[in-house]
């Protein structure tokens, strides 16, 4: 894998590397020939990286674990599921090493009901981007809306079991954007020139109820799934154990301020890329597979 190896910009170190959008953006650097380094906190995910890529197990949790991989690191995509107590003394550290910063943030300026319910999420990245903001390190800020790729861990368990999907706020709207379009958005801001400063907003190109994307992933797959309303609280008691209560009241207050309310969509996906969003129809072709063979997010 990999074009033609660029000499012109120095290594970009990626975090996350072994999660959903942090594993595209590498395949996406080496493409454009771009030298790849991999934050992974096992050194047995080397296994799961194409062999190109210069993996160091780092955590950032561990602030000071990730002095190897920054040195001679010239950008890094920072992905941040970690506790937050570290996150200053790590971009303290990215400063002192690296010109540029990629964050995978999420929309919460966004002023749509959806993306403006209380959401500790959005609280830590809201003060990463602060404490980034606060050094002289070349940013971008990335913020998908509603990963496509959240129904894997939603509707895949039952669909593959032939059940019917039930779910809460059926009617909610989202804009499900597809990880490979957020991966390539991060890729291009990360290598290219031109995004020093960017602030992007990405969704898909369709304002589509949660039913509805039930019914997209029933069409690929050539079957009618049937979608039945579950109650909020039902929806708390099954989730109890798999989730934080705190992601799922998230959760929960999103679906329900989204109900009845289309949702935000932008063109920055196509402003940065040239081309036009996947539409979710696109992203469950491609992901038939996942809803008939397999484990979770396979
Ligand atoms: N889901 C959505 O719809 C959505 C929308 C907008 C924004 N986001 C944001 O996207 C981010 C998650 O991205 P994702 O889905 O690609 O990630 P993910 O699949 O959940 O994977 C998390 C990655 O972070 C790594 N990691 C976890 N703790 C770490 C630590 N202490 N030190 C170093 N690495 C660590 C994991 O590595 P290991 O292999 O070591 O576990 C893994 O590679 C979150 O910030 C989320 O808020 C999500």
């Amino acid at each position: 894998m990999g074009g033609v190896n660029r000499i012109d910009i120095p290594p970009v170190l990626v975090t996350g590397a072994t999660g959903r959008i942090g594993r595209i953006v590498v395949d996406q650097l080496l493409d454009a020939g771009v030298a790849v380094r991999a934050l992974a906190r096992r050194s047995a995910a080397a296994t799961t990286l194409p062999a190109k890529v210069e993996v160091f197990t780092g955590d950032l949790t561990v602030p000071e674990s990730l002095d190897p991989a920054l040195k001679g690191t010239g950008a890094v995509f920072l992905v941040w599921t970690a506790p937050p107590r570290t996150a200053a003394a790590v971009i303290e550290r990215l400063s002192a090493h690296v010109r540029r910063v990629v964050l995978l943030s999420s929309p919460h300026q966004t002023p749509h009901p959806f993306f403006q319910q209380p959401n500790p999420m959005a609280v830590l990245h809201a003060d990463i981007e602060r404490l980034i903001a606060a050094t002289g390190l070349e940013s971008t800020i990335i913020r998908p809306g509603m990963l496509a790729s959240n129904s894997l861990a939603w509707w895949a368990p039952a669909i593959r079991a032939a059940e019917v999907v039930r779910w809460p706020y059926g009617a909610a709207e989202s804009a499900p954007i597809d990880d490979r379009d957020v991966a390539a958005v991060a890729a291009r801001a990360l290598h290219q020139d031109g995004h020093v400063g960017g602030d992007y907003v990405l969704t898909g190109p369709e304002s589509l109820t949660q039913a509805a994307q039930v019914g997209i992933i029933g069409d690929a797959l050539g079957n009618r799934i049937a979608f039945e309303e579950m109650t909020p609280d039902e929806f708390r008691s099954l989730s109890k154990g798999t989730a934080p209560s705190s992601v799922v009241d998230m959760l929960l207050a999103a679906w329900s301020a989204a109900v009845g309310q289309p949702a935000y969509i932008t063109t920055a996906v196509a402003d940065v890329l040239g081309t036009a969003p996947r539409t979710f129809r696109q992203w469950a072709a491609d992901h038939v597979t996942a809803f008939t063979e397999g484990s979770e997010g396979a």
